[in-house]
């Protein structure tokens, strides 16, 4: 079993130390910050060190945008068109993908599909007004099991020209490493036994870069809370101790605020969850993050540490919880051209002996392109590459309605780019809240219904978002419009 390299002596000193200071100070600050409007960025991927286990700790060699893990925290302004320069330090190519945002085709960072791979030494510009407001976040799409891997993603927020009222917008990116006994990244990506299974799910999980502390909070202050889950395999499960949070947004879509059920958040590779926390504890007591999804295997992420300070206010402030709407395109279930899409593959998947008998000779063997996982029996594997022909074509601005049904017995989190849908139905039963999404993730066996509506022309990947599940087959293009959108 992977032993969690929690430290809990650093968390207690964290704890002595700073955190009251710290919280003061934060909590002095005005409220959470549209910082400096920025619409022109650089952004270099490259190699660097990270100090993914804190100050003591070995630092661990990375790939990072700007030398830092996660990478720059990139703020963008709802509607205002914005320009990121991409250089690439890497030795290899290398694209980025703007996950979640609704944006040209030629802006996706699919290499070979919408763009050329930017060459090492290379640059790309890309250009966009992002339309939605909300919490997305940026990666590589070449060579992801190792590009992400190793550290390449970072948060992308578009803020709302009238936030929410709140006394801090915080965010967690949150990410899973395979580290070795040195804390250095474990080397095996493309393991073909893993790729049928659950991913390359990793035995260290940072919190913006390092391993988590407490995170310092006052008694009485409403947080707004950004998670980001960058892992390339892990999926979380969360649990706030003592604390009510509410879902205002997913995957980075105002929703109708809700507390999940059982209190407990379901966060899958490449997924978002907005947050908004009234901190109700009392002051000086502590309280644990924990994610319990794999059984057996719950651990304590962090932990709420309240500063001593009086509470802020005597009850819960009294404002609105519910983001503005975002100008999504509302799908007309009546007249919506249907589609099914079918999952099929890995291990356990009823296909017989056969992929037993082949995980057997494979194990420890690398995938090297080759199909575990179909969408409709078709694989495409690899990150995108010129010439990936359209599993289906739909009608540009036609409303889809979208079965899609696992029959693994796998959790996937399947991601469209281009577009939002609105989750509609799961196992039959319809989905509260008014959920959108752009990645929704399945249980084993799990059926689902999406609705989105074709407006965005252009040949758009639909893959899963545990990395080894998507180059070993679980990924197809889906074509809007006619196929000469090229720009
Ligand atoms: Cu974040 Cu093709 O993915
Ligand atoms: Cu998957």
């Amino acid at each position: 079993m992977s032993v969690f390299s929690n430290c809990s002596v650093s968390r207690r000193e964290v704890l002595r130390a700073g955190t009251a200071l710290a919280v003061t100070r934060l909590v002095l600050k005005p409220s959470p910050g549209l910082a400096t409007p920025a619409s022109a960025y650089k952004l270099s991927p490259g190699r660097s060190r990270a100090a993914l286990k804190g100050e003591k700790g070995p630092t661990t060699e990375v790939w990072a945008y700007d030398g830092s893990v996660p990478g720059p925290e990139i703020r963008l302004r709802q509607g205002e068109p914005a320009r990121i320069v991409v250089v690439n330090h890497l030795e290899e190519d290398t694209t980025v993908h703007w996950h979640g945002i609704r944006l040209p085709n030629a802006m996706d960072g699919v290499p070979g599909l919408t763009q050329p791979p930017i060459k090492p030494g290379g640059s790309f510009v890309y250009a966009f007004t992002p339309p939605d407001a909300g919490t997305f976040w940026y990666h590589p799409h070449a060579d992801s099991l190792q590009q992400l891997g190793r550290g390449l993603a970072g948060a992308l927020i578009v803020e709302e020209a009238e936030p929410v009222q709140v006394d801090r917008d915080l965010l967690w990116v949150l990410a899973d490493w395979r580290l070795d006994a040195d804390g250095q990244i474990a080397p095996g990506f493309g393991n073909r036994m893993e790729a049928a299974m659950s991913g390359r799910v990793g035995n260290t999980v940072t919190l913006n870069g390092t391993v988590p502390g407490d995170q310092g909070v006052r008694a009485g202050e409403r947080v707004r809370l950004r998670l980001v889950n960058t892992s390339l395999a892990r999926i979380m499960a969360l649990r706030f101790d003592g604390h009510r949070p509410v879902v205002v947004a997913t995957d980075g879509q105002p929703c109708d605020p809700h507390e999940p059920d059982g209190g407990r958040l379901l966060l899958g590779p490449a997924m978002r969850i907005d947050l908004i926390i009234d901190m109700e504890g009392e002051p000086g007591s502590r309280h644990a993050v924990v994610d319990d999804f794999y059984d057996g295997l719950a651990y304590e992420l962090t932990a709420f540490a309240y500063a001593a300070d009086a509470p802020l206010r005597k009850s819960p402030l009294d404002a609105p919880l519910r983001l503005p709407a975002n100008p999504l395109p509302q799908p007309d279930l009546r007249s919506a051209e249907r589609l099914e899409l079918v999952l099929q593959g890995g291990m356990m998947s009823g296909m017989g002996g056969g992929m037993m008998q082949e995980m057997g000779a494979m194990s420890g063997g690398m995938t090297h392109g080759r199909a575990i996982w179909s969408i409709n029996g078709t694989s495409m594997t690899g990150d995108g590459h010129a010439g990936m022909p359209p599993l289906m074509t739909l009608a540009q601005g036609r409303s889809q309605l979208v079965t899609m049904r696992n029959e693994t017995a796998w959790w996937h989190p399947m991601h469209l780019h281009g577009f939002s849908f609105r989750v509609i139905e799961r196992n039959g039963a319809a989905v509260p809240h008014n959920q959108w999404a752009d990645t929704v993730l399945l249980a084993p066996r799990d059926t689902v219904e999406l609705a989105f509506v074709a407006d965005n022309p252009g040949d758009w990947m639909l893959h899963c978002h545990i990395t080894d599940h998507q180059t070993a087959g679980l990924m197809t293009v889906l074509r809007v419009g006619d196929g000469k959108h090229k720009t």
